[in-house]
């Protein structure tokens, strides 16, 4: 939508945004948003019908400003009382719309005084706005070939002259520009992002941000026993890896223990020999989703959070595939911390993976938190639709911190339960846990059931299920219909708050 954002010192915007209640209260005080307010042209447009300041409201009038004609955006909304981060993120959405359409290239954003009047957090408005306005300018048509004619895109610069709506807006940004990273990588195909490319984009990033990069492969991964990264990757030409993403502030003692954030990254899942059949398979290049936000997120900590604690993160990455070396149903797995698994569907494989990480993350890298990410159940957008990701926790106050990190962030979280019942669903006749119980029962539950038993008591740890929430089918806020990066805002706010 847009070709670039950036923050400037506009000497003169062609457009400038007003913001307003249902109840049209100008802003107090003396301040210029006061004085446009004050303008005829625009209090006449304040007062037609159609400016209603409702929500989902957006009016325009035209002024005459130092020698030049200015474009007023006047926003709406909505009821003073009922005013929340979440209205001012779609506003901003709607708003980016109409700039982009408009042409508009040049924006001054005036609303501070109308925000503070409302009791407002300026600041963390003015991080919504900036959010919205980067969601908005990414583009998925990353293969956009000969064949098509791309659409010509303006820069787009903002002025904002109030201190704590400035600062909200470029923290905005950058949020946005880490899940564009992780939306860029969901986007690619499954024939491009292999195991081994989604290692190369970290290698990249450490490269650009400054993270450590590991990755363990081949006989790395037999070596260090991931025997869920080789039995799920092992029908495939694209082998399996560990990617690991590390960040450590200077001068840190040496002992200090790692948040880890863990990302399910499987290219794409075929659902091996329990294949996946009437079309369920199309779209499963997004199964690598959760390392995706994972990847965003580490972006983010290197380069807008730097937090005084270390963080470490981790993807599973392998394809589901399907050949001659499949794992089977039936077949057993023993993994490093001594569970063995009976694999009773080869589609149920995120977890299978996912317990390599867990158990990595607790013992090689000593996680004083871990959280994983997965797009891991169909049952999960059965339950929850695109409305809220599944929370699982054990921890008490690791599930208040992610819930106020869902507050803040705007991305929702709903606290699905893990009672001792679930685990006795998981049990085997032959090994210690089956991988999926055919009963058709509680499917989000199950997975979250079957992890737990990767994680040692003690560890504080919880389980996100992203399925229904990882991607849009339609245009919706500041999305495209595609990836929307889920779990990065998500994420860096659990980092920033782990900080308190
Ligand atoms: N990747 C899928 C889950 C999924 C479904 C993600 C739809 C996004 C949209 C996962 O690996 C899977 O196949 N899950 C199975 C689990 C079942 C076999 C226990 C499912 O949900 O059907
Ligand atoms: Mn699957
Ligand atoms: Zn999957």
């Amino acid at each position: 939508m847009f070709d670039s954002i950036e923050i400037a010192g506009l000497i003169w915007a062609e457009a400038i945004v007003l913001a307003l209640f249902e109840d049209k209260q100008p802003p107090s005080g003396g301040g210029d948003d006061a004085k446009l307010f004050a303008l005829p042209a625009v209090k006449q447009a304040l007062s037609r019908k159609e400016c209603t300041g409702e929500a989902d409201n957006l009016v325009e009038t035209f002024v005459a400003l130092d020698g030049g004609t200015v474009r007023i955006h006047l926003l709406g909304l909505g009821e003073r009382a009922k005013f929340t981060p979440e209205t001012m993120r779609k506003a901003a959405a709607r708003l980016g719309r109409r700039l982009a359409k408009a042409k508009d290239e040049n924006v001054a954003l005036a609303f501070a005084g109308t925000l503070r009047d409302a009791g407002a957090d300026v600041e963390h408005c003015g991080r919504c706005v900036g959010e919205s306005l980067g969601l908005l300018a990414w583009n998925g048509r990353l293969y956009q070939g000969a064949g098509s004619k791309p659409k010509p895109k303006l820069p787009l610069r903002l002025r904002a002259d109030d201190a704590e709506l400035a600062r909200g807006l470029g923290a905005g940004l950058k949020l946005a520009a880490s899940a564009n990273l992780a939306r860029d990588l969901s986007q690619t195909p499954p024939n491009v992002a292999t195991p081994a490319w989604m290692a190369d984009q970290a290698r990249k990033l450490a490269a650009e941000t400054g993270l450590d990069c590991t990755v363990i492969a081949g006989h790395d991964l037999v070596e260090k026993r991931l025997e869920g990264l080789l039995n799920v990757g092992r029908a495939s030409d694209h082998p399996p890896c560990l990617i690991r993403l590390a960040y450590r502030p200077e001068g840190v003692d040496g002992n200090a223990r790692p948040v880890v954030l863990l990302g399910k990254t499987i290219t794409y899942d075929t659902g091996g020999l329990t294949l996946k059949v009437n079309n369920g398979m199309v779209g499963m290049k997004r199964d690598k989703d959760g390392g995706c936000a994972v990847l965003g997120a580490m972006h983010a900590v290197a380069t807008l959070l730097k937090p005084p604690f270390p963080v470490v993160g981790l993807l599973v990455a392998a394809e589901n595939s399907v050949s001659d070396s499949s794992m089977r149903p039936d077949d057993v797995i023993t993994y490093r911390n001594g569970v063995t698994v009976e694999v009773t569907n080869t589609d149920a494989e995120g977890r299978l993976v996912l317990a390599d990480g867990l158990c990595w993350a607790c013992d090689e890298e000593k996680a004083s938190h871990v959280v994983d990410l997965a797009t891991l159940t169909g049952g999960v957008v059965t339950a929850l639709g695109s409305t809220f990701a599944g929370l699982f926790a054990t921890d008490e106050p690791f599930a208040a911190r992610l819930e106020a990190a869902a507050e803040r962030s705007g991305e929702r979280l709903w606290r699905l339960p893990l009672h001792a019942e679930y685990r006795e669903m998981m049990k085997s006749p032959v090994a210690d846990i089956i991988n999926s119980n055919p009963n058709r029962k509680a499917h989000p539950i199950q997975g979250a059931a079957f992890l737990s038993y990767f994680v040692p008591e003690g560890t504080p740890w919880a389980h996100i299920d992203i399925a229904g929430v990882h991607a849009v089918d339609a245009d919706t806020g500041p999305f495209v219909k595609g990836p929307t990066g889920f779990g990065v805002r998500l994420l860096a706010d659990l980092i920033s708050g782990m900080q308190e």
